[in-house]
């Protein structure tokens, strides 16, 4: 990781995703601390609907970014979906208000609005945006984003892309309509279309969206697994996707090696599950020669508050083996 960082001096934006459980907010949370500790004003925050900061750092981090006690310059924050998913409503209910009225369509918006929230991908794309207005706000010098599992934070992230897409095709559909419009009208006076207007910001912002995740520079996304077959098999998988949607692929972190101490007893079970993971890493090296950032041994404890934090930063930045 130490390598790869004072590789990417600009790297702004970094990603942890994974199979479920491998270690996605332990890293996240690391490496949030380790930037921090280097100076950077650091926000640590999770996409993931299922949040899990505040308990890692056995505080309340939930709904607003919040100051990491005895860590200077670094702030975490679990994005309240709730919240987010009601703002959307207002605002989609508000352009859908503005398009009838602007139609003539004497319709209320709500049941417009309820069919075009209640569906699941709706909170997805709540916290995509949410994560994109961090990212543009942007008052840190550095945003780790720990992510819901792989499926979903893939999802998220090329959002920006299907967005682009469906986006074309409404203004596509709307420059028809309208142009049929002055057609038909006798004024030849040429009407404003507020639609159009929010469509055009809309593809705009979306861009820029897009432009920021796959810049190589600032953004970097990494893959957690455990030296076993399911979640090598799922970050195989994503690791593709993203290379296809053009987001700059950090590398991986091998989570929960089992180490053998000097003088242990031998345990014919613990030296079975030895065996398998030496199998499976040979698997992880083959498979992601020259990007594997980090080999995590698995603790004697699970790692929970700043302290434990600390030492897997340590291990994570000044102990790589690869
Ligand atoms: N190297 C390790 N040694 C010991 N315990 C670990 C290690 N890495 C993670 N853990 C523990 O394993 C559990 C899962 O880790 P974590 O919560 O970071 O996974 P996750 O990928 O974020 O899970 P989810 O998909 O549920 O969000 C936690 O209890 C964590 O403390
Ligand atoms: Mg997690």
């Amino acid at each position: 990781m130490k390598t790869f960082t004072s590789e990417h001096p600009n790297l702004k934006y970094v990603f942890f995703g994974g199979k479920g459980g491998v270690g996605k907010t332990v890293m996240a949370g690391a490496t949030a601390l380790w930037y921090a500790k280097q100076g950077k004003r650091t926000l640590l925050t999770s996409t993931n609907p299922v949040h899990s900061l505040s308990s890692l750092l056995d505080q309340n981090v939930y709904g607003k970014p919040t100051s990491v006690k005895g860590v200077e310059n670094l702030l975490a924050y679990e994005i309240d979906t709730a919240q987010t998913i009601e703002r959307s409503k207002n605002e989609i209910r508000e352009k859908i208000n503005w398009f009838l009225k602007f139609a003539d369509i004497p319709t209320k918006a709500d049941d417009f609005v309820e069919s075009a929230t209640m569906n699941p991908a709706f909170e997805e794309s709540a916290m995509f945006e949410n994560m994109i207005d961090l990212m543009f706000q942007d008052e840190y010098d550095m945003y780790v984003f720990d992510t819901a599992p792989t499926a979903n934070a893939r999802r998220l992230l090329g959002m920006s892309k299907v967005y682009s897409l469906w986006v074309n095709k409404m203004l596509k559909s709307r420059e028809e309509a309208s142009s049929l419009r002055e057609l038909l009208s006798y004024s030849k006076k040429k009407e404003k279309d507020p639609l159009m207007d929010y469509l055009l910001s809309f593809r705009e912002r979306m861009e820029n969206a897009r432009k920021l995740l796959t810049d190589a520079e600032k953004c970097a996304f990494f893959f957690v697994t455990l030296p076993e077959a399911l979640p090598i098999a799922v970050i195989k998988r994503f690791r593709m996707w993203f290379i296809e949607f053009g987001i700059p692929v950090g590398g991986v972190i091998v989570n929960g090696v089992i180490q053998k101490s000097e003088g242990q007893k031998d345990i014919e079970f613990i030296n079975n599950r030895i065996a398998m993971q030496q199998e499976y890493m040979k698997e992880i090296e083959e498979s992601f020669k020259g990007t594997i950032r980090g080999v995590i041994p698995l603790f004697e404890s699970d790692i929970r508050g700043v302290e434990k934090l600390d030492r897997l930063a340590s291990v994570l930045f000044n102990n790589t083996k690869y």
